[in-house]
């Protein structure tokens, strides 16, 4: 026993340990969890793992491995409650929801504790963020349920949802996938991460306690097998996941080509800025929370400090201190900053990560402090003498490791944040507004914490730009993600045969072919390379004319192109509405002759081609229009805060043109895209490629910056899937047959793709308000006020 004097003097933390009886007696009573399928629980006698707590090794329980045939039983029960479920009123599911939230918070203290002890992290962090989390999740989605019908007319659920979920954040991650899912009318099959099955096992109860009606929750225990036969089912309808970049790119290839709609949540290397003017003891703080929170296992976690060189010294010296302060240890113990690692092997990936930044020339600073003598534990850790090309600062760690690197210029923070193929989020401290505000709409990332960090709340959206995943969970945005379009459904055209020879033998080159078209490629009619062409035929088969017949190199090239054209993301919407409008009335003005050439090429009547043409000529005025007025929101989260929520465009998008209605299909398809800011590489209809030749003409007199707009013609087999791969185009639109190639090909930098048809003459189907949602990627940028 220390006298109170050498309390004083040492002023070390006493023990203040939670009382862990309750979990114990529960976990007394479950040796072993049990799948929930179809409201009951079932016993597997297959093989099972342990489940230990990573703080002291001891065995918890243990866990079944769903096989394929149980993961399609829990799909048909799903599959079997979902009508119900969807034609129950807004209010009634809501009354469901509302009845889960008051039991989670009845038993909040118990799934705190469990929690702690499956997964490591400190009793203060799940008591007092994950479960409050969780239970504020099943609330707001509660209310989304009430008003989804006045609020998003039209909308309905996609059915059955397969989620996939990691051991970071067990119960919250649950509450992520499962409350949106439910508020919007779908049913789930929902596996927890092997290492922490056991929060999911007691929702299970919660849900049976609620008297949920059977099979609209469904929770199946496994590893990455079932996962797989989860995303691998033939009857879900969305796949719904959060883990590693490498599991999400393999769904993304999993699921290419089968229509699933798919939302990811991955990981991060996320920066923290610090700028010299920032309130520094206050970002020491924002350090500790960003990258020691949760033992650094987390994917938002800001784990690249980038700090003004001005005040690195001071700014790194104080954190240490800070750092040498952290209580590492029971995550039973009030008084624990840092806990457990979740497992043995995770704690070594963390070593040997640490240890390769270090062959590579990183010093490594750890406190003194020495770490429990067992137990997965690893110290709160700063490595510096990094540079952006060191596998550290690349590679996500997940552990409590942060790089350190500074910089001298605002210029340079920008750069060094965005040098990354993630963007989940980012911290950003200054205490000059405009500073902190310019760097906010600059760096790529989903989330954006202006003089703070891990802000969260189920009102507003999360979720990354690029290899961070695609798709937002919570909110409205996140809501979407759940929700079928109000669209109608339009059968896809069938697929013309075209014949991508040069000239028919025998051709008359004189009479019959009329000019060669080029492409549009930085703003300038560019020859294909290798001179390469086709012959375009009138709807009567005659050769009409000659038509660039693009390949790798000229989609290649028109990326670059598009690339280069970074102004317009940039420029104002009020800008964008201008030159739209011009191009517009440019278009107007050629109508009979576009008119003319519609008919000769598809073979409409005078009248048709004139309604095609009109409608283009309407189409790209409505959005024109909508430049300006496709608003973001501000959420209505924390107190003292506004959260931003930020449309902004997607980047470079290649969009894949279907072969009919050759002009609007492009311009209805075009124009959207450039409204929100991005920039395009158009491959045009395979059969009538003239479309692209004519509109090139009014686009250069159109005051379209140069690289804006890109169009190919050709055959779409031979460049699409350059498209798809390449890793500068960031969004990808097919309007073709659905196509496991390009949805595959697209994995590799993650692109936002979409897949649809329209009706293109009907507005209904081929224009409005969704079309610019798939033309945007939400930010949310965070700003705290108050003194
Ligand atoms: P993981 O991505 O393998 O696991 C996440 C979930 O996916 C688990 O439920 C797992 O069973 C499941 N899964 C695994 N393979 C699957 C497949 N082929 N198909 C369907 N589901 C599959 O993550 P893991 O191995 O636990 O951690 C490895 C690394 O991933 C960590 O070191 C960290 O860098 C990152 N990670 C990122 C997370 C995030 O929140 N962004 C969360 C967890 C891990
Ligand atoms: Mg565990």
């Amino acid at each position: 026993m220390s006298t109170i004097e050498e309390i004083l003097t040492t002023m070390d933390y006493g023990k203040a340990p939670e009382d862990p009886s309750a979990a114990n007696a529960w976990l007394a009573a479950h040796p072993q969890l049990e799948h929930f399928i179809n409201g009951t629980f079932k016993a597997d006698k297959g093989e099972a793992l342990e489940v230990h707590n990573p703080a002291t090794g001891a065995l918890l329980t243990k866990a079944p491995m769903a096989s394929g045939s149980l993961v399609d039983e829990a799909v048909k029960a799903a599959r079997k409650a979902q009508p119900k479920w969807a034609g129950l009123s807004g209010h009634q599911r809501a009354k469901y929801l509302y009845a889960i939230t008051r039991i989670l918070q009845k038993r909040s203290r118990l799934f705190a504790v469990l929690e702690s002890m499956d997964n490591g992290k400190p009793i203060r962090e799940s008591r007092d963020a994950d479960i409050p989390l969780v239970i504020r999740h099943f609330y707001h989605h509660a209310g989304w349920a009430e008003i989804m019908e006045e609020e998003l007319p039209g909308h309905g659920p996609l059915g059955v949802c397969g989620q996939i979920i990691p051991w970071n954040f067990p119960l919250l991650m649950l509450s992520w996938k499962i409350a949106p899912a439910l508020a919007a009318g779908n049913t789930v099959v929902l596996k927890p991460a092997e290492f922490t099955p056991i929060t999911a096992a007691l929702f299970a109860e919660v849900c049976a306690e609620a008297g949920l009606p059977a099979g609209v929750v469904n929770i199946v225990f496994g590893a990455g097998e079932t996962g797989a036969a989860i995303s691998g089912h033939s009857d879900i309808d969305k796949v719904a996941f959060t883990g590693s970049s490498e599991v999400g790119k393999i769904i993304r290839r999993q699921t290419a080509g089968s229509g699933k709609k798919l939302s990811l949540e991955l990981g991060g290397k996320s920066p923290f800025i610090v700028f010299d003017d920032a309130d520094i003891d206050s970002a020491v703080e924002g350090v500790v929370d960003a990258i020691w929170f949760n033992q650094g296992q987390v994917c938002c976690a800001g784990s690249r400090l980038l700090v003004q060189e001005a005040v690195a010294d001071k700014f790194l010296e104080k954190l240490k201190d800070r750092a040498e302060k952290l209580v590492v240890g029971d995550p039973l113990d009030k008084s624990t900053d840092i806990g457990a690692i979740v497992d043995a092997s995770q704690l070594e990936t963390i070593q040997s990560m640490v240890t390769q930044g270090q062959a590579e020339g990183a010093t490594l600073w750890q406190p003194s402090a020495t770490l429990p003598n067992q137990g997965c534990y690893y110290p709160p850790s700063i490595l510096s003498d990094v540079s952006s090309a060191s596998t550290v600062v690349q590679q996500e760690i997940f552990g409590p490791v942060l790089t350190a690197q500074t910089f001298r210029t605002h210029a340079e923070a920008i750069q060094l944040a965005n040098n990354t193929r993630y963007g989940l989020s980012a911290s950003i401290w200054s205490e000059t507004l405009s500073v902190a505000l310019d760097a906010a709409a600059r760096v790529k990332a989903g989330v954006i914490w202006v003089n703070g960090t891990n802000m969260f709340d189920a009102a507003a959206g999360f979720g990354g730009y690029g290899e961070s995943g695609f798709g937002r969970e919570g909110g409205i945005e996140g809501l979407l993600e759940y929700l079928s379009e109000p669209a109608p459904k339009v059968k896809p055209a069938k697929p013309q045969a075209v014949d991508f020879s040069p000239l028919p033998a025998g051709a008359n080159e004189s009479d019959a072919i009329d000019r060669t078209a080029k492409f549009y490629i930085g703003g300038k009619q560019a020859r294909p390379d290798g001179a390469a062409t086709y012959t375009a035929y009138s709807a009567k088969g005659k050769p009409i004319s000659q038509a660039g017949l693009g390949n790798r190199k000229d989609v290649r090239n028109a990326v670059a192109a598009a690339v280069k054209a970074a102004g317009w993301s940039a420029s104002s919407p009020h800008l964008r509405a201008q030159i739209l409008y011009y191009l517009a009335e440019n278009l107007e003005v050629r109508r009979e002759e576009f008119a003319s050439r519609l008919s000769l090429m598809t073979g409409a009547s005078a009248a048709k081609a004139l309604e095609e043409v009109d409608t283009s000529v309407q189409r790209i005025s409505f959005y024109a229009g909508y430049a300006d007025k496709y608003d973001g929101k501000v959420h209505s989260t924390l107190t003292r805060h506004v959260t931003l929520a930020m449309n902004e465009p997607i980047g470079v998008m290649g969009i894949i043109c279907p072969d009919e209605a050759p002009l609007l299909s492009m311009v209805s398809l075009m124009a959207p895209a450039l409204a929100m800011g991005n920039r395009v590489v158009m491959l045009a209809s395979q059969p009538s490629p003239l479309m692209a030749g004519d509109l090139m003409q009014v686009l250069e007199t159109s005051d379209i910056p140069a690289g804006v707009v890109n169009l190919l013609t050709g055959d779409h087999s031979a460049m699409a899937p350059t498209l798809a791969d390449h890793d500068d185009v960031n969004g990808l639109w097919n309007f073709g047959p659905e196509s496991a190639d390009l949805d595959a090909g697209s994995a590799g930098n993650l692109k936002i793709t979409w897949t649809s048809t329209a009706d293109w003459l009907n507005p209904a189907s081929a224009q409005g308000k969704r079309y610019l949602r798939h033309a945007v990627q939400v930010k949310n940028i965070w700003v705290p006020y108050g003194e």
